[in-house]
């Protein structure tokens, strides 16, 4: 089995407090840390890069940093995501010529590798990969923004992965929350990303423990 994890995304949070933000979600129960760090190519938006996670680390000593690199050529910021404090490294299939050497050089490094498919891509397009990664991401919205509508007709690609792979992490992202957990759940992701529906919580633990509970069932 795989492990059951809340991972709150932070592209709705009060960036101007990001630090206060992240310790205030693990402090509410999150399981890790979804990063959205967008190149303005690869996605029509902008955040931040490895110097944010760099002062991120100084002052959260030992929570899981998922990287969600929505940027051209990801294989360019391997490197430096990995020395600011970074764990796990999730680049897009669409956004690399070279996916294997870009999972290659992720594992030199230590850090964790994830895959992720924007809702266009077919799912079998992870299959070659399927064995060098530590989790397949299925995005349940078009990767942009905070704040969309959860995308149910991903969820055959959830199930698709999770019946051939036991074992596989598999998260989705998008758009997700108490409306819908329940239907990501049926059909195998045991890594939930929600934004909007966790920062926008009259109660961030509560909603949590919701979450997690649907996933745990
Ligand atoms: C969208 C990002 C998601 C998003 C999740 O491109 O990858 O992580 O911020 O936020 P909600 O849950 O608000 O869609
Ligand atoms: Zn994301």
């Amino acid at each position: 089995r795989v492990e059951p994890m809340i991972g709150p995304s932070i592209l709705n949070a009060d960036l101007s407090i990001l630090r206060d933000e992240c310790k205030n979600l693990l402090e509410s129960g999150a399981d890790y840390l979804h990063l959205d760090v967008m190149d303005g190519h690869f996605v029509p938006n902008l955040t931040f890069g490895h110097p944010v996670v760099k002062c991120l680390r100084s002052h959260i000593k030992d929570a899981f940093f998922d990287m969600h690199m929505m940027v051209d050529q990801p294989e360019k910021w391997i490197k430096d995501m990995h020395e600011s404090g970074a764990t796990q490294f999730t680049f897009h299939l669409e956004a690399t010529q070279q996916p294997e050497e870009c999972i290659r050089k992720i594992k030199e490094t230590g850090m964790k590798v994830g895959l992720a498919i924007k809702p266009k891509t077919e799912v079998e397009d992870l299959l070659p990969f399927i064995n060098d990664i530590d989790m397949a991401l299925i995005m349940t919205v078009e990767p942009g923004k905070g704040g969309q509508s959860f995308m149910g007709d991903m969820m055959p690609k959830v199930k698709f992965l999770r019946d051939k792979f036991q074992y596989l992490n598999i998260e989705v992202d998008g758009g997700v929350g108490p409306a819908n957990i329940n239907v990501c759940a049926d059909n195998g992701a045991n890594m939930i990303v929600a934004g909007t529906s966790i920062i926008k919580s009259p109660n961030r633990s509560e909603t949590i423990s919701l979450l997690k509970k649907a996933v745990s069932d």
